[in-house]
């Protein structure tokens, strides 16, 4: 079995944990968690001596003290936004593979999107230890990440205000809060799957799939007609570059 280190067991570690626990012997290190299922080392470097492959999952303040700290060159996956494959090397031992991957929060229950990019040779234990969490792509460059941390990383913020709204609309109709955020999830849901389904089959566009619930002079109309006159298409795809601009300035500003 490989001996995999977790340095930092929060919302995003633990998940990685969970998921890895039957296939990995795992060291994790982090002093400030109060976990009680998990058996602690008490140092980090213990998982420096004994770990051929480390996995950073703290904040992005922390990953250089992290990596400092460390003699034995090793396989590196950061998980933090915003720091870069070259600042990484900079801190690592010499001869470190690195690889940046950046996961977002449905990850937490194996419905993530991580998008990742760095050592080509260490790309095999990225595919065994994410594979199980979700979608996995491979990208060509770190600016290919910053983008994808505005799609994917930010997009579940995205996703909740959405089903908010939704909800929202139903109480101004009149129905009950409970009952409005109960059925805005559903729809959400049902959406997304009936769109993956059709995606099985053939080149399904989400286009097709709105015009079915789009009579002439229906309801639907009426609600895409103010959701335009409100610039939504516009306000989302400018969200998502906006959000991908600002990861490229934390990745090339190194701002914090
Ligand atoms: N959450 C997301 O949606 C998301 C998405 C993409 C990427 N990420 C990246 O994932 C990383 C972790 O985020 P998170 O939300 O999982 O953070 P988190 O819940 O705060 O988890 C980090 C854990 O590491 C601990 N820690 C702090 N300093 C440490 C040290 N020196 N050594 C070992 N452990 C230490 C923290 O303790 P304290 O709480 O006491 O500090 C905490 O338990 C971040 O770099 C973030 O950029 C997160």
């Amino acid at each position: 079995m490989k001996k995999v280190g977790i340095v930092g067991l929060g919302n995003m570690g633990y998940p990685i944990y969970k998921s890895i626990l039957s296939e990995f012997d795992i060291r994790c290190y982090d002093p400030y968690s109060k976990r009680t299922d998990i058996q602690f080392e008490s140092d980090l470097s213990k998982l420096d001596t004994d770990c051929e492959i480390l996995i950073i999952c703290v904040k992005p303040d922390k990953v250089s003290e992290i990596l400092k700290q460390l003699k034995s060159p090793k396989k590196i996956i950061s998980i933090a936004a915003g720091k870069s494959l070259k600042e990484l090397k900079e801190f690592s031992p010499p001869g470190s593979y690195i690889v940046r991957i950046m996961p977002n929060l449905p990850l937490q229950i194996k419905e993530g999107c991580m998008g990742y990019i760095g050592d080509k040779e260490i790309y095999p234990d990225v595919q065994v230890i994410f594979q199980k969490l979700g979608l996995l792509i491979e990208l060509s460059n770190e600016t290919a990440i910053d983008a994808f941390t505005g799609l994917a990383g930010s997009g579940p913020a995205y996703v909740f205000s959405f089903i908010q709204a939704l909800a929202e609309g139903g109480v101004k109709s009149g129905l009950s809060y409970s009952d409005s955020l109960k059925i805005s999830i559903q729809t959400v849901k049902g959406s997304v799957l009936l769109l993956e389904e059709e995606l099985k089959s053939r080149d399904a566009h989400p286009m097709e799939l709105r015009n079915k619930v789009t009579s002439a002079g229906g309801t639907t109309i009426f609600g895409l007609d103010k959701l335009e006159e409100n610039n939504f298409n516009y306000s989302v795809m400018n969200a998502v570059f906006a959000a991908f601009k600002r990861a490229e300035e934390l990745r090339i500003g190194n701002i914090r």
